[in-house]
């Protein structure tokens, strides 16, 4: 159990969807989960579907979010979407720094941290998304490129941003490759995010929600939504899948 921690699951979307089978999707999660204390539920879709899904799920007690935010608020960017666009339809949540961001389109640690900030000046929960690749792994620097990641935000922000933050481990040999991290993995990485966010304050670090993504499935997520350093998960492929998501969020209930 994890007392006093906000519990999180989390579907990305990422570049999926159309109007009818969103609606469909979120009917099919409307009708099949329930609220649960201490347990939040939300969706992350591409911008255009964003006002439908507002609609869709206002009174709904199943947030959503965006999958990315400018690092600017206003002006000459075309492409980009601010914090303070977001913020109007009612969005909870953004992505940052998510490891597709990071390798397809060039992220890098300095503006991922200016995303974050951003997305909190303009009253919104960031999802840090943070992760090794399978070379860094192999070569022992998992958490040399996991603690460059936070700490890239923690100077900029401070660590008492992080009290209204969530962090997501994202391996990214897991993601999409259905090759999840083991629970053990998972946990040994979470534990090391919350002692290298402790040295900085240990009350923001035992607080923090700190979700796994990586290749959750049905069939795995109970194992490693236990672990006691591991608050929920960010779910691709299978939030797509109103049945498997649905079962992911279930093993949640119980962990
Ligand atoms: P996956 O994606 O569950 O399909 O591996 C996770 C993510 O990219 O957030």
């Amino acid at each position: 159990m994890k007392v006093g921690r906000r519990r999180l699951v989390a579907g990305n979307w990422k570049m999926n969807g159309s109007l009818a089978a969103n609606e469909r999707l979120l009917d099919a999660l409307k009708a099949g989960l329930k609220p649960v204390a201490g347990l939040e539920f939300a969706v992350f879709a591409p911008f255009p579907y964003l006002a439908a899904i507002s609609s869709l799920l206002s009174g709904s007690f199943i947030g959503w979010g965006a999958q990315d935010v400018s690092e600017h608020d206003v002006g000459a960017y075309t492409g980009e979407v601010s914090g303070s666009m977001l913020r109007e339809f009612g969005c909870r949540y953004v992505l940052v720094g998510h490891s597709e961001r990071r390798q397809l389109f060039g992220e890098v640690d300095m503006q991922v941290a200016a995303k974050f900030a951003a997305a909190q000046r303009h009253g919104l929960i960031p999802i840090l998304c943070v992760g090794e690749t399978l070379e860094q792994r192999e070569l022992g620097a998992t958490e040399v490129v996991v603690g460059r990641q936070l700490d890239a935000v923690l100077d900029l922000t401070g660590i008492v941003a992080l009290k209204n933050a969530v962090v997501a481990y994202e391996p990214v040999w897991a993601i999409g490759t259905g090759k999840n991290a083991s629970p053990d993995q998972a946990q040994a990485v979470h534990a090391f995010i919350r002692e290298r966010l402790a040295l900085r304050s240990k009350e923001i670090a035992d607080a923090v929600t700190l979700l796994y993504g990586g290749s959750v499935k049905a069939s795995n997520a109970a194992e490693l939504f236990t672990q006691p350093d591991v608050d929920g998960g960010l779910i691709g492929g299978a939030s797509l899948i109103a049945d498997d998501f649905l079962a992911i969020c279930k093993s949640a209930e119980n962990a």
